[in-house]
């Protein structure tokens, strides 16, 4: 069967599709906003001690169990252990990813609404107060966000529409590039203002008492829904992989790249909320306070601001293609769908679940569900419940069901050499199941 299944066309064109469908809001986004929540520096050691025990190892085990079946996440299950009920897995990141994509694609709106705003000079000269009072009204407008989702969600479709290895390689490397200068370039500004060395410190410095189990719970979350965790998108790229690849190299320049692009980020936007006295109130909107507000002491304020938010649409876009192709690749592959129905009719259904979403600003913002309006509930629904379920169980289906034996021998196909095979099976045996058992239900019963 293998040999019918598309390729990636190279090497590199794989890597900036992985890595493209891994950064995107949940790096530039997401990040800073769970790290002001929890307290700074604490989140950001739990964070990077969760990277090294689940998430690079994680990366390692999605992409060997798509490989090994050339198949997407539901068929994996079915066709590694045939006759069981472990398909079920699947529908879980199924669901998972099309409850990310819905509010997923509101958040890139926004980004594709400040893109417009930026050019058309509304946010230039703004303090941070007026920039947050513009944020209100642009997210609390009632069919504003519904207009820059719904364009995002389009655009997603088209992508999918054109197949992987035409569609996604394409637009990964032209445009991942060209954000990370823009980060660098906001990165040195930051850091030249007065007052910014607070903010790192407040950054990087952990204090331990804030360290707990919702803490623990929201990073899990976090390095899942930033790694593209837990519900097969990782996988499904692996399944576009030949055997001649080297996954644990792969695994780690993938993670590597997500993380320094999280640390970025962070060290742009915490400075920032310290030194213009950016309220941590402002929620999700953090980035789209903070960040003008750095690009109105730039010289050329206006095209610095328009180009950024146009490569965060970008950075978004190829991580919602991957989103929607999880999806879609099902469809295709089992059900026989034609590709174009399947984009189309799934990309229509997810925009509905998601307009209460774009909604949760404004007039539905006095729907609360557990604290919190309705995109970061299903937010927190998706990222700290059902990625961490689906992973726990993609990790124990590997391990104690087809054998991490197995999964070596796929690995070293492309790698003869790992040298930490041992370390790895023993984490994704035993580190990892007992960890995420651990955290996510007492983080949730917390
Ligand atoms: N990782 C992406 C980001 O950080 C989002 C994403 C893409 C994702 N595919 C995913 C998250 C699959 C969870 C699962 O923006």
């Amino acid at each position: 069967m293998a040999g019918q299944r598309e390729h990636w066309n190279s090497r590199s064109g794989f890597i900036l599709a992985t890595v493209g469908s891994a950064v995107g809001l949940g790096n530039i986004w997401r990040f800073p906003t769970a790290v002001v929540r929890n307290g700074g520096g604490a989140f950001l050691l739990l964070f990077l001690i969760i990277v090294l025990f689940i998430g690079v190892p994680m990366i390692i085990a999605e992409l060997t169990l798509g490989r090994k079946s050339q198949k997407n996440l539901v068929s994996t299950f079915s066709t590694l252990a045939p006759g069981s009920k472990w398909w079920i897995v699947g529908l879980i990141g199924w669901a998972a990813v099309f409850i990310i994509l819905s509010f997923y694609s509101v958040i890139a709106g926004w980004s594709l609404i400040y893109f417009l705003g930026s050019l058309l000079g509304f946010f230039s000269g703004l303090d941070t107060e007026g920039l947050t009072q513009a944020h209100n009204q642009i997210v609390g407008n009632p069919i504003l966000p519904i207009l820059g989702q719904a364009i995002f969600m389009v655009v997603t479709v088209i992508v999918v529409l054109y197949g992987v290895t035409k569609g996604i390689e394409r637009w990964s490397k032209i445009f991942m590039p060209g954000i990370i200068l823009i980060l660098f370039v906001l990165l040195g500004r930051t850091l030249l203002l007065e007052g910014a060395a607070e903010g790192v410190l407040w950054f990087l410095r952990p204090d331990l008492d804030l360290i707990n189990l919702n803490t623990a719970l929201d990073a899990v979350g976090q390095v899942f829904f930033s790694f593209s965790l837990g519900m097969g998108a990782i996988l499904t790229y692996g399944s576009y992989l030949s055997p001649r690849e080297n996954i644990p190299q792969s695994a780690v320049l993938i993670s590597l790249s997500d993380v320094i692009i999280a640390l970025l980020m962070g060290l742009i936007v915490i400075p920032a909320l310290f030194v213009f006295n950016v309220e941590p109130e402002v929620g999700p909107g953090i980035i789209f306070v903070t960040l003008p507000a750095i690009f109105n002491v730039l010289p050329g304020s206006m095209i610095w601001s328009s180009l950024f938010f146009l490569m965060l649409s970008f950075a978004a876009l190829t991580s919602s293609v991957s989103l929607l192709e999880v999806v879609v690749a099902y469809f295709v592959d089992e059900k026989k769908w034609p590709r174009p129905a399947a984009a189309i009719s799934l990309g229509i259904l997810n925009f509905m679940l998601g307009v209460p979403s774009a909604l949760s600003k404004g007039i539905l913002s006095d729907q609360i569900i557990l604290g919190m309006d309705i995109l970061d509930s299903m937010d927190f629904f998706a990222s700290n419940v059902l990625l961490p379920l689906g992973g726990l169980l993609t990790v124990i289906f590997l391990a104690w069901v087809w054998g991490t034996d197995k999964a070596m021998a796929e690995i070293i196909k492309g790698s003869p050499h790992f040298k930490w095979g041992k370390a790895w099976s023993f984490v994704i045996r035993f580190i990892i199941p007992v960890a995420i058992a651990y955290i996510f239900i007492s983080g949730i019963l917390g």
